[in-house]
């Protein structure tokens, strides 16, 4: 019985230790769209990318975070909703220029609120 639980003790730190959060999940999953989009030069393939990058965005923008980091977290969350509702106009606009444009400011908000949360 001892060993069972000790068994089961090393069962659950081992798994603790291999689980993945659903922020960094969904981060993970807006990785390639992101990138995708901003090597494109197809306003179709952009948009397709887009819907992507935004069901990621729309999970991990809802996630807690540490306490300390939560006020900051959300704060660059608002900044890049705020940009992705001027790509998703632009796109509606056929506007690619303009739609680029705004993905690489999304690129400096995410290098900025990185930094701030200390991701690497
Ligand atoms: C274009 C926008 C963004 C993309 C493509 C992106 C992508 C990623 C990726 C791929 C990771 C995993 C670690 C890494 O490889 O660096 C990550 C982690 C993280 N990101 Fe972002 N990110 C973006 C914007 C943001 C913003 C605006 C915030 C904060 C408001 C943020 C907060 C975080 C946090 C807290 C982690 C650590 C989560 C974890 O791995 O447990 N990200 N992000």
């Amino acid at each position: 019985m001892k060993r069972f639980l000790s068994c089961m003790a090393l069962a659950i730190a081992l798994n603790g230790c291999s689980e993945s959060s659903e922020l960094h999940d969904a981060m993970e999953s807006m990785k390639e769209p992101y990138k995708t989009m901003r090597e494109a030069n197809d306003i179709n393939a952009v948009k397709t990318e887009f819907a992507a990058f935004m069901q990621g965005l729309n999970i991990a923008k809802i996630q807690k975070v540490k306490t300390e980091d939560q006020a900051t977290f959300d704060e660059g969350m608002k900044k890049l909703g705020e940009l992705t509702g001027q790509v998703e106009a632009a796109l509606a606009a056929n506007n690619l220029e303009e739609a680029k444009a705004l993905l690489k400011k999304m690129g400096d908000v995410r290098k900025e609120y990185h930094d701030k949360l200390g991701v690497k």
